[in-house]
């Protein structure tokens, strides 16, 4: 098979057919978030996690959101990444109103246009890494030996081919995290969200783990959504977001 090597990530060769986007344009809004609001209804009563949210997002920008505990970051990317419904408003992603979809289509979208990576990894711990990795092109169907193919690329582009037997288990904390990267990026997502994806490593791991996503945005033009607690991590991004109850309350550009 002839692939195509789109340049190099962590010094190891990145095929194309992983990093390519999916037929949009800079400067093409990847993402549009229109007037977001989620009320949760707990015992206590109801909470607003979110109130009247606006922004876009273009191809290749890598944005950060920052804010205090509970001011409903984790909400908004749940909301973007189609994990849970909006009490009203829009998202759009690449002009397609998700909420206005079925389920099926809606879980379409998380599969082959999301891609999640969370402050403790999620994996399958008693999973191989190559099974974690595998697992959104599972879903999609595609065919064995091309999602062995594709997942074995960008991990080898992640420098954690090594561990493809392994379990997930078995890994550090920076390893699984690359895991995890190498699972939302192998159905070639539209936008990747992440949620303090440094959270739990030390300083030099969450810097290594940083620079990928960083890596991936500037040298590969992925869109990337990143909630962070860490300032000087943000500054280093496109934009900053900054969220309090539920509302934006400033952005910065970098
Ligand atoms: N499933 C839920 N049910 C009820 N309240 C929730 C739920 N999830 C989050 N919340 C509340 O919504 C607010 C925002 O939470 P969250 O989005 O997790 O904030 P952050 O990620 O900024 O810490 C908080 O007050 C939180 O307690
Ligand atoms: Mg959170």
């Amino acid at each position: 098979m002839l692939v195509q090597y789109a340049g190099s990530l962590e010094g190891r060769s990145i095929p194309n057919s992983i990093v390519a986007s999916k037929g949009q344009e800079k400067n093409q809004n990847v993402l549009r978030v229109e007037n977001l609001s989620k009320i949760y209804n707990s015992e206590s009563g109801k909470v607003v996690a979110l109130s009247n949210i606006n922004f876009t997002v273009k191809k290749g920008e890598f944005v950060s959101i920052l804010g205090p505990s509970g001011s409903g970051k984790s909400t908004l990317l749940y909301m973007i990444g189609a994990l849970d419904r909006p009490s009203a408003g829009k998202v759009y992603i690449n002009e397609v109103d998700v909420f206005s979809l079925n389920d099926s289509e809606i879980a379409m979208v998380r599969n082959r246009l999301i891609g999640y990576i969370f402050q403790s990894y999620n994996l399958i711990n008693r999973s191989t890494v190559l099974k974690n990795v595998k697992i959104p092109v599972t879903i999609s169907g595609m065919a064995r030996t091309e999602a062995n193919f594709k997942a074995i690329e960008i991990m080898k582009a992640l420098g954690i081919d090594d561990k493809i037997n392994e379990k997930a288990a078995n890994l550090s904390g920076g390893q699984q995290q690359r895991v995890a990267i190498a699972r939302a990026l192998v159905n070639n997502p539209s936008i990747i969200l992440a949620d303090e994806p440094t959270g739990n490593l030390d300083t030099k791991t969450g810097r290594e783990v940083f620079e990928i996503l960083k890596k991936l945005s500037h040298h590969f033009n992925r869109t990337i959504i990143m909630v962070t607690h860490n300032a000087e991590l943000a500054e280093e991004t496109d934009r900053s977001i900054f969220i309090k109850d539920g509302s934006i309350e400033r952005e910065t550009w970098h």
